[in-house]
């Protein structure tokens, strides 16, 4: 099967990605002093299995074929691409995060630059095929599964390393969207492991933004959302790395907003005393509350109904009738 294909290439490949990270001049020089100058400690490195691709131009494709695996599907993967019409390296010089599933098989690879510049990406992530799909992945839900249900929370970063510095400091119920806005199958992934959704998004970022948007899909899924913004300029792999797990802890515990709350007090800043749009937010307000589940839900749904009215300084009642309109 050609899935079972793909799983038993990026096998091989995460394998050979640690050996040379872990085994070579090369690797060690280069790839994992990167990983020691971030602060990740060498079970951080051994546990999430990164690894580093040589800067030759073929080294891990010419191994591959060799040992016979098939080229199309080494293309399929995204590990191997035609260059000057020979198979070629697709993440040369680069440190690589495989991406496992649930259950720990690699799906894909992120592949970073270790240098940052404008001439080429950043990150280069796996293409989709039969088994990447980038809509229904979560970045290290195989690692935080069990303290998710532990803890029945879990917390939404934005990349790779986020997660990986939150683990190290012993906070691990912790998976992340890899840059992109929330989908209905990652937050159904979320679902089956707990109906409470922190988000630690950085405050200036777009990702904000994004997962305002998905707020009401999140609403409607039964996920309890939170937020908390981490400070300008910084991200959660930066931020713990410079105040310690401790204080990071209790950074969340304090800074923890309702997200509802939230999207509704960032509007109201944006609207000031315009009286329409004032009335375009108490009718998106209403629908967003009226998403939630009444019959299991229905204190949270009283509660944001009082806190709302408060807040947009309309009469309760009202809010009420309102909130009915879009129940069916
Ligand atoms: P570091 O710079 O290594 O600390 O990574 P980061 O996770 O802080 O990166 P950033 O906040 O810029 O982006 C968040 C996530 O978006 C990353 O972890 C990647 O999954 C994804 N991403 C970032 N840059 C790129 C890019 O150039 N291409 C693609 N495809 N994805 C990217
Ligand atoms: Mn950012
Ligand atoms: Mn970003
Ligand atoms: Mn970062
Ligand atoms: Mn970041």
């Amino acid at each position: 099967l050609l899935a079972d294909s793909l799983y038993i290439i990026n096998n091989f490949a995460r394998e050979y990605f640690t050996k040379t990270l872990l085994e070579t001049e090369e690797g060690q020089n280069i790839g994992l002093s990167y990983f020691e100058e971030r602060g990740f400690t060498k079970e951080t490195i051994q546990k999430f299995q990164l690894g580093y691709c040589s800067n030759e131009r073929d080294a891990f494709a010419r191994t591959a074929l060799e040992k016979g695996y098939n080229l199309d599907y080494l293309q399929k993967t995204g590990l191997v691409t035609i260059r000057n019409e020979q198979p070629a390296d697709n993440y040369r010089g680069r440190v690589i995060f495989p991406i496992h599933n649930q259950s720990g098989k690699v799906l894909g690879f992120g592949a970073r630059i270790l240098v940052k510049n404008d001439r080429a990406p950043k990150y280069i992530n796996s293409p989709e095929n039969e088994i990447y799909v980038k809509s229904k992945v979560l970045y290290g839900t195989y690692f935080a599964r069990h303290a998710i249900d532990r803890l029945n929370e879990c917390l939404l970063v934005e990349g790779y390393t986020d997660v990986i510095s939150l683990h190290q400091a012993g906070i691990e119920n912790v998976v992340a969207s890899s840059g992109t806005s929330l989908t209905v199958d990652q937050l159904r992934l979320v679902k089956k492991y707990t109906n409470n959704l922190t988000i630690l998004y950085d405050g200036d970022s777009a990702g904000v933004k994004a997962a305002l948007r998905g707020l009401d899909m999140a609403v409607e899924e039964g996920l309890n959302v939170k937020l908390v913004l981490i400070p300008d300029k910084e991200d959660p792999d930066s931020y713990v790395q410079k105040i310690g797990a401790p204080a990071f802890r209790q950074f969340v515990e304090t800074n923890k907003q309702d997200f509802v709350l939230f999207k509704l007090q960032t509007s109201m800043q944006d609207i000031g005393n315009d009286s329409n749009r004032k009335s375009q937010l108490v009718n998106e307000i209403a629908e967003t509350i009226s998403k939630i589940d009444k019959v299991e839900d229905f204190t949270r749904q009283q509660d944001y109904i009082r806190q709302c009215s408060q807040l947009l300084k309309i009469d309760e009642q009202g809010m009420i009738t309102l909130v009915n309109k879009f129940i069916r």
